[in-house]
């Protein structure tokens, strides 16, 4: 099966088991997501246009940003988009691939993407890093969860779904967005039981 199909398939399933319609989700999911974006907001001005990659149901970080900014959510699941539309009405919401989809250069001025870009097959991770780069304005921010260290496989049984990441070390991601034109301000490990994430802000040159 393609991988990107056990993913989207996966969250049509889990999407109210990863995330309720109150926001609630998997233990030590929920309390981050404020903090993170609390790094972000002061650097914004009020007209701020924000992209949210692999937007997810839009709880909480859509719905945060949507009541400051002009936001527009990305998921390839089609029931995360429907409950995202119905859960964040202030914001715009498109179900594409975030590896197929395609903006005007600059449209906007921050992109962030929290847990998602770890579930596209590594191979095509610089290709969504070079649509952020010519997607931002100059200057623009991105604020990101993205892989600590390399893993490619899948979970028969996540939230009931199988379920496939795939993400390179970190030197490897930093490499690619040094080399596609991203200054990268500071990079965090966010731990998780035996493992973590990375979350990485990083402004377009
Ligand atoms: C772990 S959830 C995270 C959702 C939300 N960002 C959050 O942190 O709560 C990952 C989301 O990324 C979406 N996703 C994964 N790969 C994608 C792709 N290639 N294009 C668009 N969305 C994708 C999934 O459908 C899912 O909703």
């Amino acid at each position: 099966m393609d991988p990107k199909e056990i993913v989207r398939a996966g969250y049509d399933t889990v999407s109210d088991a990863y995330r309720d319609d109150q926001g609630g989700g998997p233990a030590g999911l929920d309390i981050r997501y404020a903090d993170w974006l609390a790094e972000l907001i002061p650097r914004l001005t009020p007209s701020t246009r924000v992209l949210d990659l692999g937007c997810g149901c839009g709880l909480p970080t859509t719905k945060l940003l949507a009541e400051r900014f002009r936001v527009t959510g990305v998921d390839f699941s089609p029931l995360q988009i429907e409950r995202a539309r119905r859960l964040v009405p202030r914001a715009q919401f498109l179900c594409a691939d975030m590896t197929a989809i395609d903006f005007p250069r600059g449209s906007f001025d921050a992109v962030v993407s929290f847990y998602a870009i770890i579930h596209v097959p590594q191979a095509e991770h610089r290709t969504v890093y070079a649509g952020i780069r010519r997607w931002l304005r100059p200057g623009g921010l991105f604020l990101a969860t993205i892989g600590a260290m390399a893993t490619t496989g899948i979970d028969d049984d996540y939230l009931g779904a199988p379920m496939y990441w795939s993400h390179p070390d970190l030197t490897t991601s930093l490499a690619w967005l040094a080399d596609l034109g991203f200054e990268v301000l500071w990079t965090r490990f966010i731990p998780e039981a035996n493992t973590g994430h990375t979350l990485l802000l990083a402004r377009s040159a």
